[in-house]
């Protein structure tokens, strides 16, 4: 059986980039937050090529990542095909701290499908010791904002992200930086 908690995954919300394939056999990644709740994990997934992906092939992976660029990439825009690696067919991503993969039993809903995940398999690559980072913390908060003001174009989203920016200029590294230049590039396409 194999033990969440050692990926770092508890009670509440935990952020990680989803990896899914198409029956064409395209992999797609987005961040999506994992919600565990009384021993059993869930996502709630609005409609999205994720949630299409699983809907044909109900196998997906939760990649374990710290790379701030790899959250706003995947995001807002795509992930380079040379970047994923296939575990028996399903996509994971290649520099990661860990991935696990999931049967996905899927409850369709009208806005949002909530999907129970099963884990059937997991790899762990990398153990990091790290001290938080408000810039990282605030890349992800932009990136939630940035994914909600290109499908709703509300100003408001833009303030946010700019107020995140100012933290992430203040906190974050170079990795930050980059991602969070990416970010307004991709939302000013
Ligand atoms: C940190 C973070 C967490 C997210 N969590 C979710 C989620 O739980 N469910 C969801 O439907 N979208 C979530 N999103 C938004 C999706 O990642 C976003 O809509 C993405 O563009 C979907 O991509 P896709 O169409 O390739 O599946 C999240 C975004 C971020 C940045």
């Amino acid at each position: 059986m194999i033990d969440l908690e050692e990926f770092g995954i508890q009670e509440g919300i935990s952020e990680i980039i989803f990896t899914s394939m198409s029956i064409e056999g395209i992999p797609n990644a987005a961040p999506i937050g994992l919600h565990m709740k009384n021993g059993r994990l869930f996502a709630m997934i609005y409609k999205s090529k994720t949630l299409e992906n699983i809907i044909e092939k109900p196998t997906a992976a939760a990649n374990i990542v710290d790379d701030p660029v790899l959250f706003v990439q995947s995001a807002l825009s795509d992930i380079e095909p040379q970047k994923f690696e296939f575990v028996e067919g399903t996509p994971v991503l290649k520099r990661v701290l860990g991935w696990i993969i999931f049967d996905c039993r899927i409850k369709k809903g009208e806005n949002i499908s909530v999907v129970e995940l099963l884990a059937v398999r997991s790899k762990i690559l990398q153990r990091k010791i790290k001290p938080i980072n408000r810039g990282f913390n605030a890349v992800i908060e932009a990136t939630v904002h940035a994914t909600r003001y290109v499908v709703l174009k509300e100003q408001k989203y833009l303030d946010y992200i700019d107020q995140y920016n100012t933290i992430v200029q203040k906190c974050g590294g170079p990795g930050e930086k980059e991602a969070m230049k990416l970010l307004y590039d991709l939302i000013r396409l």
